[in-house]
């Protein structure tokens, strides 16, 4: 396992696959490395693979405007994705690209040590939950794995496609919201 020096220079330097071929940026993560909670997202996109970070086009904008309406606070959070440079156009990661991407994502996880991790989205869910599961099936439901919470909620990206999904994310995260709420006063306190 890498500290965040090493981790970081290694995602830099990751040509592990063809997505190196075509990013601009790597995309590493955002947010608090000591968060109790953890979102993880498909992969970067436009906006993100210009800027280098992680949520910060429109499906980034609209996951802001939830987590503000949740008062879940920024020191309270760090997000990241399945893959860390920008397949092109958008299109889902494909399985290589996500294996060779995983072990950073996972060193990650064992150094902030998040108490929940969110998957947003059918590609976090698949491959932080489980290769078969359904995300229209398992979402809103708290699964416990290897000591953490996992909350598999839809993809804001697909909010912005369909507006039928806005009652159950919003309900979802509102479990989000009191887990977290929950984890924090079992920590005296403590965001981190
Ligand atoms: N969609 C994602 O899954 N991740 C991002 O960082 C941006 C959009």
């Amino acid at each position: 396992m890498y500290n965040w020096t090493e981790l970081t220079c290694q995602c830099m330097a990751c040509k592990k696959c063809g997505l190196a071929n075509t990013r601009t940026n790597v995309v590493i993560g955002r947010g608090n490395i000591n968060a109790p909670l953890m979102f993880i997202g498909e992969g970067p996109g436009e906006q993100e693979d210009l800027r280098g970070e992680p949520f910060v086009g429109p499906a980034g904008k609209l996951l802001d405007l939830l987590l503000d309406a949740m008062m879940i606070s920024k020191d309270s959070y760090y997000i990241a994705n399945i893959v860390k440079c920008r397949p092109p156009a958008n299109r889902v990661p494909i399985d290589d690209e996500a294996e060779k991407c995983l072990p950073f994502l996972r060193n990650q996880v064992s150094l902030i040590k998040p108490g929940i991790i969110v998957c947003l989205g059918a590609t976090a869910v698949k491959y932080i939950v489980d290769r078969e599961a359904k995300i229209t099936k398992i979402r809103g439901q708290w699964i416990e794995k290897k000591g953490y919470w996992l909350m598999p909620t839809f993809h804001p990206a697909a909010l912005l496609r369909d507006e039928s999904k806005k009652i159950p994310m919003w309900e979802d995260f509102k479990k989000i919201k009191q887990k977290l709420d929950e984890y924090i006063n079992s920590n005296n306190g403590q965001v981190c």
